[in-house]
């Protein structure tokens, strides 16, 4: 069972943007979402690789730098007509700082 860590303060990810974490299972991309909410997601685009932190976000999804493939930060999947879906983790927000279980 992985433990919680605490990955920083809430305003030092703005909303619509990341943060990528090193973990034991690679870089992790934290996502600060349009719904408000936080989601983490192996960094890796399941097209090839593309660093999805550096995508656009918009709404709950993020839109990958490579090739555009459209992600949603909830499930990692592929939306539209593109199929795969990257790894996620759990994340809570907790005293005002963001937390990642990985
Ligand atoms: S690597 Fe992400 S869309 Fe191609």
């Amino acid at each position: 069972m992985n433990n919680w860590k605490e990955i920083a303060p809430v305003e030092a990810i703005p909303p619509l943007s990341a943060r990528v974490v090193k973990s034991k299972d690679g870089d992790i991309a934290i996502f600060h979402a349009g719904d408000g909410n936080f989601y983490a997601l192996d960094n890796r685009c399941p097209h090839k690789g593309g660093p999805l932190s550096e995508g656009i976000v918009h709404d709950c999804r993020v839109t990958c730098p490579l090739h555009n493939w459209v992600l949603d930060l909830r499930t990692g999947a592929a939306t539209g007509a593109d199929e795969g879906a990257t790894r996620t983790f759990e994340v809570k927000v907790e005293n005002g700082k963001v937390w990642l279980r990985a």
